[in-house]
């Protein structure tokens, strides 16, 4: 396990509450909720044992796999029960369809445009491709390319794979590469979602300011990343993935989110939030700051 990030150490050291969650025995809930505890091997054995998703995270924080278990809430069957379930179904959980859908609305309607070129950086699988087409119900504007940039072999495989069953292998491509290196043509619109989460702010800021070389010189960003209301409203998820699995996040406040784009020579057009007004529940804000910004002139 690499540095523990410091918002996860600030978690390691709560007590969190497990009271009722009924998938889980009472003695891993008792050793869960307790910072003296939840270190001890017997729990990281049960939950990657009874969890894909903590399985997952714990052997490759930065894989996308977890997400096609989430997006879609199965696991290979529909999750009716256990710790899957209610990881999937926790606030944050939630929030990762609240982002795809809100990101993949927005992205349809304002990104894909006649004769532009977007290219989707970590963009796995091509989750957000593939929705936002489909809230455009097949109607492509003409010379419009989704471009998908993934280090990641298996992901864009299966990004391939489902242009292709979807007919739609002319408009979305997936190529393997490092968006640190591989730059190709300049595009109008850079995609990074999920991307900026587990990084600090210096690494997010080298990848903000190199997202640039990918664009034409006016050109824009739709960027999402967690927030620290993320941990806040949902920490028995963050004890189980990031505690006891090891995912080192770094949930950024909405301040150092506006630092690190502006610092990378960004113009923040607008910030949102996946959260939709009838889940609001709490101070307004949701778990991503979901950013849209152009290229500053230098
Ligand atoms: C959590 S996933 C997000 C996938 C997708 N954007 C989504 O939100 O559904 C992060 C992705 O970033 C990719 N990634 C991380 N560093 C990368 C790099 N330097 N170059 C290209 N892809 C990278 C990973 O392989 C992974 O697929």
């Amino acid at each position: 396990m690499g540095t523990m990030s410091e918002q996860v150490e600030a978690l390691a050291r709560k007590y969190v509450d497990f009271a009722g969650v009924d998938c889980l025995p009472p003695d891993i809930r008792d050793k869960l909720a307790d910072p003296a505890t939840f270190v001890d091997p017997s729990v990281l054995a049960y939950t990657t044992a009874q969890s894909k998703i903590a399985q997952i995270l714990h052997e490759n924080p930065a894989s996308d796999a977890m997400l096609r278990i989430v997006y879609p809430d199965t696991n290979g069957k529909p999750l009716t029960g256990g710790l899957d379930r209610f990881l999937s179904r926790s606030l944050s959980g939630q929030a990762l369809r609240d982002r795809l859908e809100f990101c993949s609305k927005w992205l349809a309607a304002n990104f894909v445009q006649p004769r532009k070129r977007l290219v989707d950086l970590g963009g796995g699988s091509g989750s957000y491709a593939f929705e936002a087409l489909l809230q455009r119900s097949g109607r492509v504007h003409s010379g419009f390319q989704w471009d998908i940039l993934d280090i990641d072999l298996e992901a864009v495989v299966v990004a391939q794979l489902v242009a292709r069953s979807a007919g739609l292998e002319s408009v979305v491509t997936a190529r393997q590469g490092n968006f640190m290196k591989d730059v190709a043509a300049p595009a109008d619109y850079a995609v990074m979602i999920g991307v900026l989460c587990g990084m600090d702010k210096t690494t997010a800021t080298a990848v903000l300011t190199r997202a640039k070389a990918h664009l034409k010189h006016d050109g824009e960003i739709f960027a999402a990343t967690l927030l620290q209301q993320a941990f806040d409203e949902d920490p028995r998820t963050f004890r189980i993935l990031c505690n006891v699995g090891g995912w080192q996040l770094r949930p950024k406040t909405l301040d150092q989110v506006t630092e690190v784009f502006t610092t990378a020579g960004w113009n923040i057009l607008n910030i949102f939030s996946e959260r939709p007004p009838h889940h609001n529940h709490t101070s307004g804000s949701g778990q991503y700051a979901i950013v849209h910004a152009q290229v500053s002139p230098s």
